[in-house]
């Protein structure tokens, strides 16, 4: 583990990169969000243009692809929530090679988030700090665009429900607000994932309570068998905090639910506390609150990921997201017990480029430990 593996890109893929390379200077001296919105509009173009686009990066191999609550992932990395908010690039991150992606998070208002500045970068510990605040059009508006979505084939979509951002809306109120989002967007997810662990509310991260959680999945799950529906549902964690793993804050969230039929766990979710960044007081100062993403989760991310491997002895399959940033990363999630990956912040440091690479270095990765696929790979560090 962690040796470089030789990873020779394709001709396609050099020129690829170093267009980012050379574009990503000029990018960074733009504000976090709107060189984001630039990568959007490039996105949109590229959604235009998919047979290039699928051409130059997806990867197609079988020893990448697996069987997971049912569905069929032909990768095992994907677009964490919080980059496709409004599902609008469904098409795109199929053809970049992801095999899934969860949209969102979706609440059942539309919100503009909070005010701008809310996204920053931490170049040298390629990390990023944000505290957008739910902006997202909202569950009916996003239902609707779901409905009329040609969903990739073979491609997974996660739709991923948060609690609309609004502190006022607390208790079976906020229940009643996550249902709605379940009722509308149900249909049209192939999983449902919770985001009850976002660090961006004003109210805090109360569904992360156990009693909270436990009514809140009683709600989802009813919501399920009124539409007689068969999604899996996921849980999204908070990472393990500066002191460490609360290993019986979490078995008690496992516990409650495994009870209500959870499917499986996504660990992790952006961190309030700023450990594992290298960035001067002064400049965390300045940036303020809001959630930290990027390479100083990784190590967190991988602990608490581990630990649910073992606590549900690896019968519920976990998503490994937090600084995956290449195929060592993404490979050591793998065998931590993580059966699927996402990322978000690689794709800002590291450009569209990175799920090809992930996607051609865990196959040499599996080639070098003589496993067969994914599958063999799951949890052998756990
Ligand atoms: C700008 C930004 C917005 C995000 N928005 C959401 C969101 O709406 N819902 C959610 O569950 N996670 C959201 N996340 C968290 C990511 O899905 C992911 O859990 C986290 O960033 C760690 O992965 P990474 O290190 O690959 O970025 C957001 C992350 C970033 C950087």
């Amino acid at each position: 583990m962690g040796d470089n593996v030789a990873c020779p890109p394709s001709a396609p893929l050099r020129l690829l990169s170093s267009v980012y390379r050379y574009l990503r200077p000029l990018l960074f001296r733009l504000d976090a969000e709107r060189a984001h919105g630039m990568g959007a509009a490039a996105a949109h173009v590229g959604q235009r243009a998919r047979p290039l686009v699928r051409a130059l990066y997806r990867v197609e191999d079988e020893r990448l692809a697996q069987t997971v609550w049912g569905l069929r992932f032909a990768s095992p990395v994907g677009l964490a929530a919080g980059f496709d908010k409004n599902a609008a690039l469904v098409p795109f991150w199929a053809a970049l090679g992801f095999g899934f992606a969860e949209v969102g998070s979706v609440t059942a208002r539309p919100s503009a988030g909070n005010p701008r500045p809310r996204a920053f970068r931490l170049e040298r510990d390629r990390a990023l700090v944000n505290r957008m605040g739910l902006n997202n059009d909202g569950a009916e508006a996003i239902a609707a665009r779901l409905a009329g979505l040609r969903k990739p084939e073979g491609f997974v979509l996660g739709v991923n429900v948060a609690k609309t951002h609004d502190p006022l809306i607390l208790g079976d109120e906020a229940i009643e607000d996550f249902r709605q989002s379940v009722r509308r967007l149900l249909p049209h997810a192939d999983f449902l994932a919770l985001n009850v662990s976002c660090p961006n509310t004003a109210e805090g991260k109360t569904f992360e309570e156990p009693a909270a959680l436990d009514a809140l999945l009683a709600a989802v799950f009813a919501e399920r068998t009124v539409q007689l529906s068969e999604v899996p549902v996921l849980v999204k964690l908070s990472p393990p905090g500066p002191d460490g793993l609360d290993t019986g804050a979490v078995d008690e969230l496992v516990a409650i639910s495994r009870r209500h039929g959870v499917a499986g766990f996504i660990a992790v979710n952006t961190a309030s506390d700023r450990s594992g960044c290298t960035a001067d007081v002064a400049t965390l100062d300045r940036i303020g609150a809001g959630g930290l993403s990027g390479r100083p989760l990784a190590d967190r991310a991988t602990t608490l990921l581990r630990h649910l491997y073992r606590t549900t002895d690896g019968v519920l399959p976990l998503v490994g997201v937090g600084g995956v940033d290449s195929a060592e990363a993404a490979y050591a999630r793998l065998r931590a017990g993580a059966s699927l990956v996402e990322l978000y912040t690689a794709l800002v440091y590291e450009g569209p480029g990175v799920v090809k690479r992930i996607n051609r270095g865990l196959l040499r990765l599996f080639e070098r430990d003589r496993l067969g696929s994914v599958a063999e790979a799951v949890g052998l560090d756990a």
